[in-house]
């Protein structure tokens, strides 16, 4: 097959709709096999009313490769097509359409309801809003929309988009993500009506553990809206609008909707309606404050639904929806309920005797409460609110059937780029856990659960999961747009990256030892400043991304970090949350384990500089050498704090050697000598621990990639395969389909954890699907964007076949091995313009793109499986994994 372009793509928007930039890169991914297929040159066309620009570029890049013409005008749209030219041809044009938006040419205003009169016990009644206008062409009609609160737009009755909870949670004090809808096929010639609901979100809904707080950004929600037609505007968010209170009595993100369905109107979204006396005219109110940007992180959506998998009927008589996977979502009814009655449906992740498991959503409903009346529901589902759930209890629905209710999966909406499947049945189940802990934990914001009273954008779990993330889903766009709150916030607690991001624990309104708390540095968690566009960096060569994040990376670590007068690593009074919830810690003190926190800290610190040196220097910034030198004399002085000249670490823990050797942080001198006695130590402690996770936040991502990079593969496989609590397979045998928060978010007896602190949908410990993508499976980027790939699958343990794949920027990479007898076979897939190095048991070689067979002998590795060592005079230990 020749080579073709599978995607043209305008910077990172999944659509470029009323984008921002004037003078947007443009990016083409491939598709096709040909063999050494390199890129010489491009062309592009860029179609516009002005005519035709044709452009000839030498130049074998294709990733955000800069805009060849004069910048786009405001509201200008033209269509790009994209030539690649090789030496063994060119592809076909490929199309992509790209138009700007007003370039902050809004005119609107804030338009709501009444003013709120109850405090901020309640939350507020979501809203409807209303308004009929003339237009005589329906060509060109552009819809730019946002709100105070998460709103649902129609034209003429009929919804504008599939987008969910839109605008999106930024922190509103200083960013608003606008969207741009294309209405054109809505509109009609002569007397329009523009209708939408209104509700609390997280601009006014409630947020945060501890009670939380309402109001954080404002307590008046409302929507503004720009109408143009052919360019003109025909329609503002303005005085002239009416609103009125509807079917929804109550809807918030943490407790969920009530609704009455006696209360629809029927018509009220048609121009023919003549408004009831219960219409008012709307307040024109103030406008968040932050600046309107448009984001290029796509949208909430639903991305798939599930079917009911089984009617529970409970000890004590209830009804249970069992979907058979945990997920983040709503419920949406395929058939009409009974006409009369009230419908509560409460959701949980887990049953505990049976019965639905609420106690770890602490302070969180997660109910929706449906009055009934004869107007159908057939298809209806939540507005304003998610739930994170496996289970539904459902009162009030006499002969309730598997179809009669489905899930709604909703995430936002980020194209899933990468796959894993092996021979070992619980190590797909545990990724597929990851993958959806992955899907329910991207809801908007980065989160680290979607279910109890937080959902918030925990920094650390989102630095951890952060390359794995960019393994699975295109998250370019969903991480940069988040980074800019990173920063915004940051910028705001003098340097310090908050721990949550957005940063809503501010101001009176929470109890100051959580506002406190929230604002201190902690490395891990703040350095996400430095990591995260590292990252973003690495899987898309996005160099732009790493340029917008450079002062914020640079901020945290000269004024964000707590640093002792003397040494300059971290200030000795400043708590770390270091390895968090290592499984040794006491489970109600998760934030001090049995690794030093200090040391865990500044080994984040040393690793942190080295990277910002590493960026600084791509970016050419002179500040490259001032980090790497600080690095160096951070690094000597750990070593004189932390390591015995043998190489003994003052933690003798798995999280402290993975952290050095995977970081390499060495001296200069004598680095080998103590890195082949830090892989002995850590080979003789996961033998102590049988191949049991002792390693927290800081350890678990790193964990088996240091056994394998240190020549311990079969440690690594044997942690991987280990059976009993705390292990990676333990949750899955006992019928987990998330990642939980602790190892023992359930116990074996089926009770819940009795800790207050237990999720079973936190992505954080997935991290290890890295070890599964990269060394299981074999594909690992060695150059930015992944230009270069290395391609080395290392088998071990019980596993005889593994298939990974992943969209690049440059397009599939493909690897796929089984083991027959004394025979290794792979194929492999590199995309065009793109290289791979192949390492394979005696054979090394540098290939270009195409697809490649390749058989080798295959020597079993006889140290698999390592055997525990018996202490004499005690109990024999036990030696339990799954084969
Ligand atoms: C969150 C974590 C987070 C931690 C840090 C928890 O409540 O769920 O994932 O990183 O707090 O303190």
């Amino acid at each position: 097959m020749s080579v073709q372009i599978s995607r043209v793509q305008v910077e990172q928007y999944p659509l470029a709709l009323g984008i921002d930039e004037s003078s947007p890169r443009l990016s083409w991914r491939f598709s096709g096999n040909s063999p050494n297929w390199t890129q010489k040159s491009y062309d592009v066309k860029l179609h516009r009313s002005s005519g035709t620009e044709e452009f000839h570029i030498d130049s074998s890049q294709n990733v955000l490769v800069p805009w060849p013409s004069k910048p786009l005008a405001p509201r200008e749209s033209v269509k790009v097509e994209v030539k690649s030219n090789g030496d063994a041809g060119s592809t076909e044009w490929s199309t992509v359409n790209v138009e700007r938006g007003l370039d902050g040419g809004y005119e609107w205003d804030l338009i709501s309801g009444e003013a709120p009169s109850h405090g901020e016990d309640k939350s507020q009644r979501p809203f409807r809003l209303r308004k009929t206008f003339q237009i005589d062409s329906t060509t060109k009609g552009r819809l730019y929309i946002t709100a105070a609160g998460v709103y649902e737009v129609y034209l003429n009755g009929k919804k504008v988009s599939t987008d969910l909870l839109a605008p999106g949670w930024t922190d509103y004090n200083y960013h608003l993500n606008v969207q741009t809808y294309d209405i054109s096929q809505y509109l009609v010639q002569g007397e329009n009506c523009i209708t939408a609901w209104i509700g609390d979100g997280w601009y006014c809904g409630r947020l945060g553990f501890h009670g939380g707080r309402r109001s954080l950004y404002g307590d008046r929600m409302g929507l503004m809206a720009h109408l143009e037609v052919e360019g003109k505007r025909v329609l503002s968010t303005d005085q002239s609008w009416q609103w009125a209170y509807g079917s929804i009595i109550s809807s918030e993100l943490y407790d969920g909707e009530e609704y009455d369905s006696s209360l629809e109107e029927p018509d009220w979204q048609l121009a023919s309606y003549t408004a009831e006396s219960n219409w008012k005219k709307v307040e024109v109110v103030e406008k968040p404050k932050g600046e309107i940007i448009i984001s290029q992180a796509p949208p909430v959506k639903e991305i798939t639904t599930l079917p009911a998998k089984e009617i529970i009927t409970t000890p004590s008589g209830k009804t249970i929806i069992d979907f058979g996977q945990n997920f983040a979502g709503v419920l949406r009814f395929k058939s009409n309920p009974p006409s009369s009655g009230t419908l509560t449906i409460r959701h949980a992740e887990v049953l505990e005797k049976g019965e639905l498991g609420v106690r770890p959503l602490r302070d969180c409903k997660a109910t929706d409460i449906i009055h009934l009346s004869k107007t159908s529901m057939k298809e209806w589902q939540p507005k304003f609110t998610f739930h994170g759930f496996r289970y539904a209890e459902i009162t009030g629905w006499d002969g309730l059937s598997l179809n009669d209710i489905e899930g709604v999966v909703m995430q936002s909406a980020m194209e899933r780029t990468g796959t894993f499947e092996c021979s070992h049945p619980l190590i797909n189940q545990l990724h597929s856990n990851v993958v959806w802990s992955t899907i329910g934990n991207t809801i908007s914001v980065p989160t680290d659960c979607p279910q109890r009273d937080e959902r918030l954008g925990w920094t650390g779990d989102i630095q951890v999961i952060t390359p794995t993330l960019n393994f699975l889903f295109d998250a370019a766009g969903f991480l940069n747009g988040w980074m800019k709150d990173t920063y915004a916030d940051q910028k705001e607690n003098k340097g310090i990256v908050p721990v949550v991001i957005p940063n809503m624990f501010q101001g009176p309104k929470f109890n100051p030892a959580d506002v406190d708390q929230i604002h201190q540095a902690h490395a891990i968690w703040g350095d996400v400043a430095v990591l995260t566009p590292e990252a973003i960096y690495q899987a898309f060569d996005d160099e732009g991304a790493l340029r917008v994040q450079l002062e914020g990376a640079k901020l945290w670590l000269d004024k964000g970090v707590r640093r002792d007068s003397e040494t300059r690593l971290w200030a000795r009074d400043q708590f770390q949350l270091a390895d968090w919830l290592a499984p040794k810690a006491d489970p109600t003190v998760p934030g001090i384990g049995p690794t030093d926190n200090y040391l865990v800290a500044d080994a984040y610190l040393i690793y942190t500089t080295r990277v910002c040196a590493r960026i600084c220097a791509k970016l050419n910034d002179p500040d490259a050498k001032r980090y790497d030198q600080e690095a160096d004399k951070l690094t000597e002085l750990y070593y004189h704090e932390y390591v015995t000249p043998s190489g003994r670490v003052t933690s003798d823990t798995q999280t402290a050697l993975a952290l050095l050797l995977h970081f390499d942080i060495f001296p200069s001198k004598d680095g080998s000598r103590l890195k082949k006695a830090m892989g002995k130590r850590l080979g003789e402690l996961v033998t102590r621990d049988l191949w049991q996770v002792s390693t927290g936040f800081a350890g678990t991502p790193i964990i088996l990639q240091t056994l394998a990079d240190n020549d311990l593969l079969h440690h690594a496989y044997r942690m991987l395969q280990a059976r009993d609590c705390p292990s990676w397979l333990s949750p899955v045998l006992l019928g987990a389909t998330t990642i939980w928060e602790r190892w023992d978010s359930m116990l074996a007896d089926g009770t819940i954890n009795p800790g207050d602190m237990t999720s079973f949908n936190h992505y954080a410990l997935g991290s290890v699907a890295y070890f599964l993508h990269a060394y299981i499976g074999g594909i690992r980027l060695l150059e930015p964007g992944w230009k270069k790939v290395l391609i080395k699958p290392q088998p071990g343990g019980t596993v005889t076949s593994a298939k990974v794949s992943h969209i690049s920027p440059y397009g599939t990479i493909k690897c796929e091995w089984v083991i027959e007898g004394d025979r290794l076979k792979v194929n492999i897939s590199v995309p065009p313009n793109c290289s791979a190095r192949v390492e394979l048991p005696g054979l090394e070689e540098e290939v270009g793109s195409g697809e490649k067979t390749y058989e080798v002998d295959w020597v079993k590795d006889e140290r698999f499986p390592p055997k525990p060592v018996q202490p004499g005079f005690c109990a024999t230990l036990p030696d339990n994994w799954v084969p």
